[in-house]
């Protein structure tokens, strides 16, 4: 039996959460920033920095609590050491590096975008790899091919933009609250899904990789002149219609990227996943291609700590513990070992 206590404070949220054998989850605490940044329209580092630093004592202690494990039942401490805000990725870090200096724990860094894909490994306590993942979230869009629980292989990725990011650019703009990605697939509900259309991007080279910033700008211009017009931009169909070129894009490039590789199963992971189009249309192409898909429950889509156990199990059976000296990194790749 291993237990691990993992912290997230990579982004907008303060987690912690203990996670055995890395499939089950003995609690997971998430204290959202959220309220906080949503006047300024997006994430600010330093109010997310200090926010982190003034609760991350109280949420490990909360997560060692709801799990009924004192530290001598731990078997290592993992947390996100890279990509993400320096600032808010230092606080995690330096906790977690004080606890095992204090408790002789072992310190285990792990990816913030390998545990997005471990999420689904609490999801789907079979799934194993190899699989291919889609990994869509606030600053990242990759296709990765996962060979083993510690093994990656980067098939394509964005040149530009995130998907989740031009999700919250674009919804900012229609004066929609902050995250903007979840506030437009809750406008998008009812609206209708081809009244307004946007071009699809082309790449040479690898036509695998994503460009969102194309698709981005066709929508502020959308936006722009219509408001130069002085005519309504209706937020609903408006909504849907980007939602649906890019959950479209998102789609086709994965299940393109499934068959050129030969993979029969399917994983999707990162914030953007609880987005409910894409939810649905991937679960039809998948369908429709007899691939196997795995989806993470909308819970565990967004930065959370049990996701960071479920990757850090396998990166501490592997041997990926790290020193004291371990810094955490605003970006990494992610098929390299911290
Ligand atoms: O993975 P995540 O929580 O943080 C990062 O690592 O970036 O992803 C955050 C992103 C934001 O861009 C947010 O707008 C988006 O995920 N998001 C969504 C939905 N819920 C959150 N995007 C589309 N549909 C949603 N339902
Ligand atoms: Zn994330």
């Amino acid at each position: 039996m291993v237990n691990l206590l993992a912290i997230e404070s990579s982004c907008d949220e303060t987690a912690a959460a203990v996670v055995r054998d890395g499939r089950h989850v003995l609690s997971n605490v998430v204290a959202s920033q959220i309220e906080a940044h949503k006047r300024f329209g997006g994430v600010v580092p330093e109010i997310a920095s200090r926010m982190h630093a003034e609760s991350i004592a109280g949420i490990v202690a909360q997560a060692m609590a709801q799990a009924g494990l004192a530290y001598a039942d731990l078997n290592a401490v993992a947390v996100t050491g890279a990509p993400g805000l320096i600032g808010a990725l230092l606080v995690g870090v330096n906790f977690a590096k004080g606890l095992c200096m204090s408790t002789g724990l072992t310190l285990v860094p792990v990816h913030h975008l390998r545990s997005h894909v471990a999420s689904n490994y609490l999801t789907h306590p079979a799934l194993e790899p190899p699989f291919l993942a889609l990994i869509a979230s606030g600053g990242h869009s990759h296709i990765v091919k996962v060979n083993s629980f510690t093994n990656y292989e980067v098939i394509a990725q964005t040149r530009d933009d995130a998907a989740g990011e031009v999700m919250d650019k674009v919804a900012r703009a229609l004066g929609l609250p902050y995250p903007g990605g979840l506030h437009m697939d809750i406008a998008a509900t009812n609206g209708r899904r081809d009244l307004y259309s946007f071009p699809r991007p082309r790449l040479s080279g690898s036509p695998l990789d994503f460009s969102f910033s194309g698709l981005k700008t066709a929508a502020m211009n959308q936006i722009n002149s219509a408001k130069q017009k002085n005519e309504a931009v209706g937020t609903e169909d408006f909504c849907a219609s980007f939602r649906e070129a890019v959950c479209a894009y998102l789609t086709d490039h994965t299940i393109c990227a499934a068959k050129k590789n030969d993979m029969q199963k399917v994983v999707i992971a990162g914030g953007v996943c609880a987005n409910l189009r894409l939810r649905e249309m991937l679960s039809e192409a998948c369908a429709a291609s007899s691939l196997e898909l795995y989806l993470p429950t909308p819970n565990l889509c967004g930065d959370n700590a049990a996701m960071v156990g479920a990757q850090g199990h396998h990166e501490l059976l592997a041997g990926h513990t790290a020193g004291m000296d371990f810094n955490a990194r605003a970006t990494a790749p992610i098929e390299a070992r911290l």
